[in-house]
């Protein structure tokens, strides 16, 4: 069912409906009411702010998110409505000037963004006391929304000191239906950078001691954050809090040679090297450099895709598959996968992953495809043609597919021979393509032999073309399999490849 009409259901207790909503707003406030306090609500530009300097402790804000939402036209729409509600005479609607986002309608652009984010931030700073502490929620899924927050903050004079992704994005909420939104707001952590009588702290970094910094503090952040579920885009953007610590613990930061190192040149080697010790996570034990750079990029593009709940959703799929007894060893298409034509990536975040994998997104036209700002990874099935030279080879002259002619044989038959047809249906059979250079197009090929039922096949491609004598081939196997989404075509292709490893002696 599609809900087109969005009005909660006035009779009856189902969701959405005026029982159900009703008894969450008490139920909320119920909860509240045993630590209630009157407080003090105002309206004010976060870029110009009522409160006096050093006048409070904590500042904690929840700032619009880069370009995400429109919240001013959104909020007229329900405040048409309520100023009648509330019996107020307002003709104005809500101010629009001020609003800090990016929307290039109203011509904001991320300059505009950052240097308003900038103020509210350096607004935040001169009402905290200098010990006080500050809390920033952020959520973007682009380096560029990152990169102007990011800005803003440094810029202001905040030293950024942890930060916490929170699970508070609902995974049934519109803007999360078909989409790779974040799973998570992160809660950046900071301080004042200035000493207990307000003067600004920090001096000179040197660049080296930065960069000599960066490794140690992202190998602690990232198995911790995946032992918590926090993996992929989400564990990135978790990562950023820690390594600009570093960073904006200086108010500025030069290279030998005197020049200022931008913020962000800093993040492309933050991105960088949380995308080479991703990299080693995902092939635990195994030498990740040992790749060729489609299987690297490949690995990290997939594992920057999965969020905390694809993984848990992952389990859930594995738990359902050991209880199936159903047959599935052969490629028919299952009813619960989905074939995929390619997964999708902000195009500045797969370059800057791929330049931290040391890959280059232009020579790899057989595997990415890049369409304006987005850059998508082709799936097995789309890179067929590729990888065959034709299209149909993985699935057609399936043996059994093609009728035998009836005259010829009989000859042939008496002689003891087999028939030309049948001599042309067992080739065909065994018929396969010619090893691709990489290890990643083998497995690829091999998962589009499986999916086209061509076991012989497969199997001649293993073990006569010796791909499967490679130790790297199931490496690669066994870590996409813990990276394809679930209930997708691939990770049963892959998984179907596996299972032959055992039967064919690997
Ligand atoms: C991420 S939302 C906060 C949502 C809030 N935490 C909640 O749960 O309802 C960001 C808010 O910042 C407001 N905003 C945008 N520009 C502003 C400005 N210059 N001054 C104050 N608030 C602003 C937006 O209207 C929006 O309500």
């Amino acid at each position: 069912m599609v809900w087109d009409f969005a009005e909660g259901a006035v009779l009856g207790d189902s969701s959405g409906s005026w029982a159900v909503s009703l008894g969450g707003e008490l139920a909320g406030l119920r909860s509240l009411a045993a630590t209630w306090q009157a407080g003090t609500a105002r309206q004010a530009d976060a870029a110009q702010h009522p409160l006096p300097d050093d006048s409070v402790e904590l500042f904690f804000t929840d700032p619009p998110y880069y370009d995400a939402i429109p919240y001013s036209d959104l909020s007229d729409f329900f405040y048409v409505w309520e100023k009648r509600c509330l019996g107020m005479n307002e003709v104005a609607l809500t101010p629009k000037d001020e609003e800090c986002i990016v929307d290039e309608v109203k011509g904001k652009d991320r300059a505009f963004f950052e240097a308003t984010m900038q103020r509210a931030m350096a607004e935040g700073r001169r009402m905290l006391t200098p010990a006080g502490l500050g809390t920033v929620v952020f959520a973007h899924k682009s380096t560029d929304g990152w990169e102007a927050q990011m800005q803003a903050m440094v810029g202001a004079g905040w030293t950024i000191t942890a930060s916490w992704p929170v699970d508070t994005e609902c995974g049934s909420r519109l803007r999360a239906q078909d989409s790779a939104a974040l799973a998570s707001s992160v809660h950046l952590v900071c301080r004042p950078r200035e000493d207990e009588h307000g003067k600004t702290t920090g001096g000179v970094g040197d660049w080296r001691d930065v960069l000599a910094e960066l490794p140690k503090r992202i190998g602690e952040w990232l198995p911790r954050l995946s032992a918590e579920g926090v993996v992929g885009a989400d564990a990135i953007f978790a990562c950023l809090g820690p390594a600009l610590e570093i960073y904006s613990r200086y108010s500025s930061v030069e290279k030998a040679s005197g020049e200022r190192v931008e913020l962000r040149e800093y993040l492309g080697e933050v991105w960088a090297e949380v995308a080479r010790q991703a990299l080693s996570m995902i092939f635990a034990g195994a030498d990740a450099s040992g790749f060729e750079e489609d299987a690297r990029l490949t690995a990290m593009w997939l594992w920057t895709l999965r969020t905390g709940a694809s993984a848990a959703e992952d389990a859930e799929s594995a738990e359902e598959e050991a209880s199936d007894d159903g047959d599935d060893s052969a490629g028919a298409r299952s009813s619960r996968t989905t074939r995929l034509p390619g997964y999708p990536l902000e195009y500045d975040a797969a370059r800057k992953i791929a330049q931290g994998l040391g890959c280059h997104l232009e020579t790899l036209g057989g595997l990415v495809e890049v369409k304006g700002d987005q850059a998508t990874l082709l799936s097995a099935a789309a890179r067929a043609g590729y990888l065959f030279g034709r299209d149909d080879l993985a699935t057609a002259r399936r043996p059994g597919k093609r009728k035998v002619p009836t005259q010829q044989p009989d000859l042939f038959r008496q002689l003891g021979l087999p028939s030309d047809a049948e001599v042309e249906q067992e080739q065909a059979e065994f018929e396969r393509p010619a090893a691709g250079k990489t290890t990643l197009d083998q497995l690829h090929q091999s998962m589009l032999l499986f999916s086209g039922g061509r076991g012989n096949a497969l199997a001649r491609f293993l073990v006569e073309d010796g791909v499967g004598a490679k130790a790297q081939f199931w490496v690669l196997a066994q870590a996409l399999s813990a990276l394809y989404p679930p209930n997708t075509d691939e990770k049963r292709w892959v998984d179907g490849v596996l299972a032959r490893k055992k039967g064919l002696g690997f």
